[in-house]
């Protein structure tokens, strides 16, 4: 148990090193060679289980990005584009299958850029791409070039990750932003950009935020789509594709504050928020200027599935509990309640008053329907998980994706019903009167120790971690927020 409990200070002692090793390595390397050309026959190879947590290959000539192995969470293994002072990856390859940091693998360039691995060969490849040469722009923009050509084979900023920077364009045809954890989109249409929930069981892509741009015409079937781009005064901005007119602009905090030559990039987080940041080497901080979600409860899933969000208070119950049971409240579904093998009802109904659903204005609904006929609607269809009515508009939302975090709203008109899965049945019908209190008496003793464990356990590690705080506060100063990510990418829903 002592241990246990020492082993985790240790990795975050020799994880505060590695970083600060990877950022030295850089600022003592000024005066040498860098590299910031790949030739085709280009090869790097990763060192299984190297200890700095990025291995660049490639750096922009100002030094402040480059290009290289990361490792994501503890043991994978992917592509990135590193902005070097905070080590945040703009850009990463994001394969299907990532690598695995404990094993060797090789990066090549022959045309296009190839990631394999000893075990699954191919792992990330820029597709149909024909080029002669690959640089690292100065702003963070990974290029592959033909030698004749003006026009990039391929260029890391039409292929996003979860974040734009300043002067990448983000169009209709871009793939869509996606969220490290792979539960939220930014996707752009013909005149607005909208935030989805993504992998719920693949049938629905519910969107929970939405921008027109003000001053298109969506209308107007000869108006060109828009774009967006980050500008660097202060502000998200939507053009028309072709001439570039301006549509529409989301400023910043810092907008009216004229801060020029700052780093900005837009990220689409794992709460499902977009927000925007600046860098400053004063500072030596990401700072938020933007968020579009403003209010917790407007998050989609900030108390989980089948959680309630109070708002003023922010706090979180449970659909169907006790307001002192705190979530989670329910795994998440990520299939429908459609394949049913016959036996019976696949779930159990759940009914509440004062419900909403803080995205409604995004839902499809129906209109002129009693709360009754809301219900059955839903209760009959199995992809319907749940039905939002309103009594005073007779409005009915059907809830086609799984039930995620509900809006409390002080109004006795605003109901709910919501399928809850059932769990499949125990093989043994339940245990005898005698076997129960046994049971319980067993559980109460199994506490009892397992209690008296955790506080011997306790005063050993207070005691060593006091003896040890004089060093820690020596080799902690680095980059916290970064082993945050960097363990938080631990347990995200990749595939
Ligand atoms: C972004 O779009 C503008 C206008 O179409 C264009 O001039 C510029 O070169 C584009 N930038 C990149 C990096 O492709
Ligand atoms: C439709 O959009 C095009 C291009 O922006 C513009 O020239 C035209 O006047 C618009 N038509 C109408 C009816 O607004
Ligand atoms: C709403 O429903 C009522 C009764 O079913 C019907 O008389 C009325 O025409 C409907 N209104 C609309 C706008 O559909
Ligand atoms: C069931 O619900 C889905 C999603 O709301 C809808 O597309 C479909 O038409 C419904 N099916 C029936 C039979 O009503």
């Amino acid at each position: 148990m002592r241990e246990g409990m020492v082993v985790p200070a240790i990795a975050i002692i020799i994880a505060a090193l590695c970083v600060a090793s990877a950022v030295l390595l850089v600022d003592g390397a000024k005066g040498e060679e860098l590299t910031t050309l790949l030739s085709n026959g280009f090869t790097a190879t990763h060192a299984a289980g190297a200890t700095a947590p990025f291995e660049p290959v490639l750096h922009a000539p100002n030094g402040v990005f480059a290009f290289g192995f990361l490792r994501v969470g503890s043991a994978s293994l992917d592509l990135a584009v590193v902005h070097l002072s905070s080590s945040f990856p703009l850009w990463s390859a994001s394969p299907t299958r990532l690598g695995d940091w404990s094993r060797p693998a090789t990066l090549t360039f022959d045309s296009s850029l190839v990631l394999t691995d000893p075990e699954h060969g191919v792992l990330w490849q820029t597709l149909n791409t024909i080029g002669d040469t690959v640089v690292l722009l100065d702003s963070s923009n990974l290029v592959v070039r033909r030698y004749a050509k003006p026009m990039p084979a391929w260029q890391s900023f039409d292929n996003p990750s979860d974040t734009l920077v300043l002067d990448q364009n983000f169009t209709v045809s871009s793939p869509p932003l996606i969220s490290k954890n792979r539960r939220f989109a930014l996707r752009l249409g013909k005149s607005y950009m909208a935030l989805h929930m993504e992998s719920y069981g693949g049938r629905a892509m519910p969107m929970y935020w939405k921008h027109t741009a003000l001053q298109s015409q969506p209308e107007n079937a000869t108006q060109p789509p828009v774009y967006g781009c980050l500008d660097g005064r202060g502000f998200f901005g939507l053009y028309l594709e072709g001439g570039g007119q301006k549509v529409d602009v989301l400023s910043f905090d810092t907008f009216a504050q004229s801060i020029t030559g700052v780093f900005r990039r837009m990220t689409l987080e794992d709460d499902g928020n977009l927000r925007a940041y600046y860098w400053t080497s004063e500072s030596k901080a990401w700072t938020s200027d933007y968020k579009a979600i403003s209010e917790r409860c407007g998050l989609p899933t900030s108390c989980g599935a089948y959680g309630l969000c109070v708002p003023g208070e922010a706090q979180c119950q449970c659909l169907n509990d006790s307001p002192s049971t705190s979530p989670p409240c329910h795994a998440e579904e990520t299939t429908d309640l459609c394949a049913g093998n016959g036996d019976g009802q696949l779930f159990d109904v759940v009914r509440r008053k004062r419900v909403s659903v803080a995205y409604k204005e995004e839902l499809p609904f129906q209109t002129n329907k009693t709360a009754a006929e809301c219900e059955q609607a839903c209760a009959a269809n199995c992809s319907c998980w749940g039905a939002l009515h309103n009594a005073a508009s007779g409005y009915c939302y059907p809830i086609d994706f799984p039930v995620e975090t509900l809006l409390y709203e002080a109004d006795d008109r605003k109901v709910g019903y919501f399928k809850v899965r059932k769990l499949p049945s125990p093989k043994r019908p339940g245990m005898s009167p005698g076997e129960t209190a046994a049971t319980a008496v067993l559980s109460l003793i199994l506490a009892g120790l397992a209690a008296a464990g955790a506080y011997i356990g306790y005063r050993v590690w207070e005691r060593k971690s006091r003896r040890r705080a004089g060093m820690e506060q020596e080799l902690v100063p680095g980059p916290y927020k970064d082993l945050k990510y960097m363990a938080s990418s631990n347990n995200s829903f990749k595939a």
